[in-house]
């Protein structure tokens, strides 16, 4: 079959699969591949079995791949067939040097950007897709244009907005897609490239151009503004611990304010995810490398906070429990950062099992999808650590329960004979604040929620 236009993806990712997958679902003209060093990945791509799970997505994947959706790890003739190409590749807080534990490590892309200059032999568009900061693109076109070859290349930002556990919607049905370029002639052309593939199934509304630094920067602005919603309504259920006032009536009378929204405003163990921790940093280390420390210090408390109430939590358990955790059995409900994925990426359950092992307390662990990740996060942690697939054997013999990650999964089980099988007095930490507190107080239980007073027994 004659395919309209090649693209290419470079980096097979939680972003890089699912986003070239609906593209290549909703635009069956273009032939899409995606190519990734780790060939492990591409094979589990190749596979019944995906490397990331999320709603929808095999279904997707099962009716497209072989027809217009290919995973190779040939990225030479990757780049060499496609004119426009994608790099999703990964952008990690840096470990080492300059701008370490704060600035994005660029060296991935680096990597990528020398790749595609090495093995182009015709022009092509240039898409960042990862998260960067603000004038990366300026470095790339930079670097493409060492080549002295005559091959030419056009970089534009297209930011990626999904969330995980959603991905798919997200992705069907985005809030806007954001496309940023230079005004150069080239740029204009690249840019309408772009706008012109989401054109086959985003309303021409939801797609906004902007000049490429605006791109870049309104990605990591989102995503701080997001995690600042987090951290907002968390700083405000400390205060409702102290006062008998409630969270979540607080939550609903402020977000009923047209002007504030009633979404993202759940109070929890804290935020975790690859994204919200690294994309502030990376804006913090670009304030003060502007000089704006103001700026930077207003931004690096978002992060502060979302420590300060996950220790808050290690540290409620433990006074709530007689201050002592030792030998006490105590089973996380959900490892993953969120439900519905199986992502552990800076997940809240890392640190609050890190912190209860540390207390010597004994840490079982269920999560429905997210235990191979949870393994490999514990790995090295010392202390009494076990895992089941199975919340009713988790709880058995333990003194309290923590939720940790939302699934509904949690909502429904049978608390009642959970209870029985518990050594007593039994505790549940609710980080989620997802379940029926007078219900389970009730029971039997010592119900500790966020932000809203705790039902006791004694
Ligand atoms: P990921 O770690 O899941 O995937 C990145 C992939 O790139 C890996 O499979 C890695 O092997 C591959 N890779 C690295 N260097 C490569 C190279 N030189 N050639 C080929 N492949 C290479 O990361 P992710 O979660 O998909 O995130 C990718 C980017 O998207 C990041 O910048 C992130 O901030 C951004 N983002 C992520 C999300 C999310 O929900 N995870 C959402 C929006 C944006
Ligand atoms: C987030 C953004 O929502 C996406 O738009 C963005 O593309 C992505 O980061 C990224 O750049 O990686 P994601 O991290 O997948 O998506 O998930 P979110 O739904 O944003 O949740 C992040 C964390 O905040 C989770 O731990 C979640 O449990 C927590 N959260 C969220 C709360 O504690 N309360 C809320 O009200 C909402």
């Amino acid at each position: 079959m004659d395919f309209k236009k090649h693209i290419l993806c470079i980096g097979a990712g939680y972003v890089g699969g699912p986003t070239m997958a609906v593209i290549a679902y909703k635009c069956p003209h273009y032939k899409v591949t995606v190519v990734d060093i780790n060939p492990a990945r591409i094979a589990e791509w190749n596979s019944q079995e995906l490397p990331v799970y999320e709603p929808g997505l095999d279904d997707i994947v099962r009716e497209i791949r072989g027809r217009n959706l290919f995973f190779s790890t040939d990225i030479e003739k990757g780049i060499r067939e496609h004119d426009i190409i994608f790099v999703s590749v990964n952008t990690p807080t840096k470990q080492f040097g300059v701008g370490a534990g704060q600035a994005a490590d660029l060296q991935y892309w680096e990597k990528t950007a020398r790749q595609i200059l090495q093995f182009s032999g015709s022009d092509k568009i240039i898409v960042e897709k990862s998260t960067l900061p603000v004038k990366t693109a300026q470095a790339m076109q930079r670097i493409l244009a060492t080549g002295g070859d005559g091959v030419e290349f056009e970089v534009v930002s297209n930011p990626e907005f999904l969330a995980e556990g959603t991905a798919i919607d997200d992705l069907l049905y985005p809030d806007r897609v954001l496309v940023g370029s230079g005004n150069s002639e080239r740029g204009l052309m690249a840019r309408n490239e772009l706008v012109e593939i989401y054109a086959n199934w985003v309303p021409a509304e939801r797609i906004i151009t902007t000049n490429i630094w605006s791109s870049e920067l309104s990605k990591l602005v989102a995503n701080a503004f997001l995690a600042q919603r987090v951290s907002s309504i968390n700083s405000i259920s400390a205060l409702c611990e102290r006062t008998d006032a409630d969270i979540d009536e607080v939550a609903v009378a402020v977000g009923m304010d047209s002007r504030i929204g009633n979404r993202f405003l759940e109070a929890s163990v804290g935020f975790g995810g690859s994204c919200f921790k690294k994309d502030i940093l990376n804006l913090v280390y670009l304030c003060r490398f502007y000089g704006l420390h103001e700026v930077a210090d207003y931004w690096e408390n978002v992060v502060k906070i979302n420590q300060y109430q996950q220790e808050r939590f290690v540290l409620n358990i433990l006074n709530s429990m007689f201050n002592t955790l030792s030998g006490k059995k105590i089973c996380l409900f959900g490892f993953a950062f969120k439900a519905n994925t199986g992502d552990t990426r800076e997940s809240p359950a890392i640190f609050i099992a890190r912190r209860l092992l540390e207390e010597k307390a004994e840490v079982v662990v269920t999560d429905p999808k997210a235990l191979v990740n949870a393994k490999k996060d514990l790995e090295n942690v010392n202390g009494s650590l076990s895992y089941t697939g199975d919340p009713y054997e988790a709880a058995r013999g333990c003194h309290a329960i923590a939720i940790m990650t939302e699934w509904d999964l949690y909502k429904g089980l049978d608390y009642k004979g959970i209870f029985q099988s518990m050594s007593k007095p039994a505790f549940i930490f609710d980080g989620r604040n997802i379940l029926d507190h007078e219900k389970l107080f009730e029971i039997g239980f010592n119900v500790f929620p966020i932000g809203k007073p705790p039902l006791t027994h004694y």
